[in-house]
């Protein structure tokens, strides 16, 4: 009889109840408080403490069906899934286990009557080989003896690089934990014996597929090279379940199985392929079991640690997809047909399965863009690859750019023997990293985005219409939905939002439906398709909904005149300055525009009102503005100003104005200029060589402008008394009048000064014929102090001169030297006996210096100080 996966499953846990073991749910794939792992990986890890003589077990003989992941640390399998027939990264693992109860006796008779009695699995004696580890000859006695298994037929396995119990049959949970020999049991798919223990070992052709091992577990491994024994001995043993499935079922793959095939007939249905072997079809359906077990042990897709795996994992599988022709979202569907093939097993998550499958939805849709973009021009890149080595930078470029994993690339290259060059991949990594952290503007809204989709622009001539959802993103995920109060980018097929570009900003307005309401705040475009930035007021919006699409056409008709008007200004300042006008920026809103263009001259008042007399002349005649798709080469003839050295389509859409302005355009446009009201440059100025700007304003804002203006000079004239029309004359007056009085104000200065130097002088004395002149002043004006100094300096011959000004607790000093003197002592050495006592700020030159503290209750002590110094150097002169 054929035995089905499920049949099989609850044989195994039949036949160890029969030998008194008690059944045990499998535990989560979230290893529970064991941080050194990051998947349960074995049967044993739920027991791990048992093992460790840390807790005891209530029941000394158990049996599982645990479900496991290999999918990293010490044992990692991932890389080997579809290249390998017997290899999964979730399987389950049927194991029997004894703590301090039977050992090696016991688990060895269990195993071999479970697989070759005719009442369970009955596999015949002689297609079973058996290894044990080469100092472990109990167990070969066992084997030998007792079980009668010829010894051709029973390996012993070393040590690999003669280092102890680094072997085949010594099994260790982890880098840390329980370990201990093993022995294990092969099916072989040959016939007769073998030339040589190394075509067992190497198992080149396959032979040998291992299906069992028991562990003895006698060690605790502390660290690399510490070994401790264990104060009890158990026993650890597992099957893989797909395997001994694969040989009862005689299959010579796993994925020929029962599970397997239903999975992978399923999936080929999405991909019209004829090869059922296909290697994607077994990666995708080992795949999707791994991803549905994660995500229903609660593990959601994210970018580090267990959720980076799942989704490395999902992402390859949607890479298989493509491979094989997929082009629509499938994956997540899938979830549904694992609940149904595993059984008893899946039973935990059942009433889960649409949550799972949601996660799974959002994950691939979000990762979908990412993999066109990225497959597309990676596969470009491949066919033009040297040595069959990928430059570190191109794999930089799609991670960096369109967040195509690294991994994914690898992948890819690997199935073509092409190498990543990863030197170089990880110096591109560090110099974004460090470019990043320098350049905090570097994200963006755009940023992590890739919507790889269209979206057809109808607002040309609607301001409203409907359209479908097509895409929500939410803090740059994409979600199903999007809820009241949360801030998101709405994607449609069609809209009437014109999204910034060419200079002209992005539209605002709303989406909505029934008492759904997003208030869009900025339309931008991503890629082919356009984003509908902003907040959901209210009610719930959700993919495939149709929505109206209607934007704030207030502002749009401004945004309209003014790029209208732009056009009108290009042109007329070509025609007024001439051709070397060329566009260099421009942006264009509903308040004003801006608008920068080569030319190196000045531009004067009179030429920025004879432009603004044109364009005003322009707008009077209400001409009508009308857009054509024509051909590129017709645009060149009619001279249409464009930046030819930008990449434009065979038909370009140009704006004409009669034939004043004939530009290519594809922003949005008044459809006479009569809208556009007046025109007024409200400033010009050069911000760059050779690079003016111009900034004007149209229609209301003009008139504000205005009115701005008017009140200004309303104000002016009543504070200076006088009508507005009279301001020009008035200003003068007071200027004039201004300079008389600064030249009186002059004069009397000198006079005092005079008074003052007059004053210093007669309180001054002297050494060996050198005046000291030493002066307090209060509150005085520094600059007018300095100048004394200098009068004084040009006055006497031989001086010292040291005045002081002193404001609340704070003083300065001034000091001047006299040239004749500097030689013997100099202004700078004074001050710098002030900066010494009191810390204060200051310096200079020999002749003049200064200094400023707080430090005023200092002031007699340093006046003491510096007028004994002074003595001092002048009498030793
Ligand atoms: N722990 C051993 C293994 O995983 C036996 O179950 O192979």
């Amino acid at each position: 009889m054929k035995n089905t996966t499920h049949e099989i499953r609850q044989s195994f846990l039949n036949f160890f109840k029969t030998k008194g073991h008690i059944i045990i749910p499998s535990s989560s794939l979230i290893p529970k408080d064991d941080t050194t792992l990051l998947f349960t990986n074995a049967g044993m890890n739920q027991f791990k403490d048992f093992f460790l003589g840390q807790k005891n077990s209530t029941y000394s003989k158990i049996a599982t069906v645990q479900r496991c992941l290999r999918t990293g640390g010490k044992h990692n399998d991932l890389d080997n899934v579809g290249y390998t027939e017997k290899h999964h990264t979730f399987f389950e693992m049927l194991g029997n286990f004894s703590f301090n109860d039977y050992f090696k006796l016991e688990a060895i008779q269990y195993a071999w009557e479970l697989l070759t009695s005719q009442k369970w699995f009955n596999i015949p004696k002689n297609k079973l080989w058996i290894s044990v580890y080469k100092d472990d000859n109990e167990t070969y006695e066992i084997w030998k003896n007792i079980i009668k298994v010829p010894i051709e037929h029973i390996i012993k396995i070393g040590d690999k690089n003669n280092c102890q119990y680094n072997s085949e049959n010594f099994w260790q949970m982890s880098d840390n934990g329980p370990c201990g020999p093993c022995t294990e049991i092969f099916y072989d798919y040959g016939n007769g014996s073998i030339d040589n223990i190394t075509d067992f070992i190497e198992n080149k052709t396959q032979r040998f597929l291992e299906i069992w091992n028991i562990v003895f577990i006698e060690f605790n491994r502390i660290s690399k090279t510490n070994i401790i024994p264990l104060p009890n001995k158990s026993i650890d043993t597992g099957m893989g379940l797909e395997r001994i499935s694969s040989v009862l079922q005689n299959v010579r793959s796993n994925y020929n199985i029962d599970i397997f095939d239903t999975l992978i007939k399923k999936i080929s249905k999405f991909s019209n392929l004829t090869n059922s072997n296909h290697i994607s079809l077994k990666i995708i359906a080992d795949h999707i079991r791994s991803s549905t077990y994660i995500i229903a042990d609660g593990i959601k897709p994210s970018n580090e640690h267990r959720g980076y795996v799942l989704r490395r994992i999902i992402r390859r599988a949607l890479r298989h997809g493509r491979k094989i022709g997929i082009k629509k979202i499938f994956f997540y569907k899938l979830a549904q047909d694992v609940a149904q093939v595993m059984g008893t097993s899946a039973n935990f998550f059942k009433d889960k399965i649409y949550e799972i499958e949601k996660i799974l939805k959002i994950e691939e849709i979000q990762f979908s863009k990412t993999l066109d973009v990225g497959l597309k021009i990676l596969n470009k890149k491949l066919k033009h690859i040297n040595n069959n080595i990928l430059s570190g930078k191109i794999a930089f470029y799609l991670y960096d750019t369109f967040g195509f994993p690294v991994d994914l690339t690898e992948d890819i290259c690997r199935e073509k023997k092409i190498q990543i060059d990863y030197v170089n991949y990880k110096l591109f990594q560090q110099q974004q990293r460090s470019k990043s952290k320098s350049n905090t503007f570097y994200k963006n809204y755009n940023d992590d985005i890739i919507v790889n989709d269209i979206c057809i622009f109808q607002g040309y001539k609607k301001n409203k219409i409907t359209a479908k959802v097509k895409h929500i993103f939410v803090n740059k995920k994409p979600v199903l939905e999007i809820c009241k109060n949360e801030h998101g980018i709405i994607f449609l097929d069609r809209t009437t939002f014109y999204s910034e570009s060419g200079g002209q900003i992005g539209d605002t307005g709303q989406l909505y439906y029934k008492t759904a309401y997003f208030e869009v705040e900025n339309t931008k475009k991503y890629g082919n398709t356009i984003g509908h930035i902003g907040k959901m007021n209210s009610g719930i919006i959700k993919l495939h909904d149709c929505v109206y699409s209607e934007i704030n056409q207030e502002r749009r008709t401004s945004i309209q005149n003014n790029h209208s008007a732009t056009h009108l200004l290009h042109a007329t300042l070509r025609k007024t300055l001439g051709n070397v006008v060329e566009q260099k920026g421009s942006l264009v809103t509903d308040t004003h525009l801006r608008f920068d263009f080569s030319f190196s001259g000045s531009i004067t008042l009179p030429q920025i009102h004879e432009i603004e007399k044109i364009i005003n002349n322009k707008i009077f005649n209400n001409i009508a503005i009308k857009t054509k798709e024509i051909n590129l080469e017709d645009a060149k003839q009619q001279n249409a100003i464009a930046l030819f050295h930008n990449q434009y389509r065979s038909v370009v859409r140009t704006v004409f104005i009669e034939d004043f302005s004939i530009e290519l355009c594809k922003g949005t446009h008044a459809t006479r200029t009569g809208n556009i009201g007046i025109f007024k440059i409200v400033s010009h100025r050069s911000v760059a060589s050779g690079i003016k700007r111009i900034e004007a304003i149209t229609g209301k804002m003009a008139i504000k402008h205005w009115h701005k203006q008017e009140n200004q000079i309303q104000n002016i004239s009543s504070i200076l008394h006088t009508h507005p029309v009279d301001i020009t004359e008035k200003i003068q007056k007071l200027i004039v009048q201004q300079k008389h009085l600064t030249c009186k104000l002059d004069k009397l200065k000198n006079k005092d000064n005079i008074n003052q130097i007059n004053k210093i002088i007669r309180c001054s004395y002297e050494i060996k014929g050198v005046k000291i002149l030493i002066h307090k002043f209060y509150n005085h004006n520094y600059k007018e102090l300095k100048e004394i100094v200098q009068q004084l300096q040009k006055k006497i011959e031989y001086a010292v001169i040291i005045l002081i000004n002193i404001v609340n607790n704070h003083f300065t000093m001034i000091s001047g030297i006299t040239k004749n003197l500097v030689n013997s002592i100099t202004a700078k050495s004074i001050i710098d006996i002030v900066i010494q006592e009191t810390h204060g700020n200051g310096g200079g030159k020999n002749d003049l210096a200064a200094v400023g503290t707080t430090d005023i209750k200092k002031l007699d002590i340093i006046l003491k100080k510096i007028t004994l110094w002074i003595n001092r150097k002048l009498k030793n002169n």
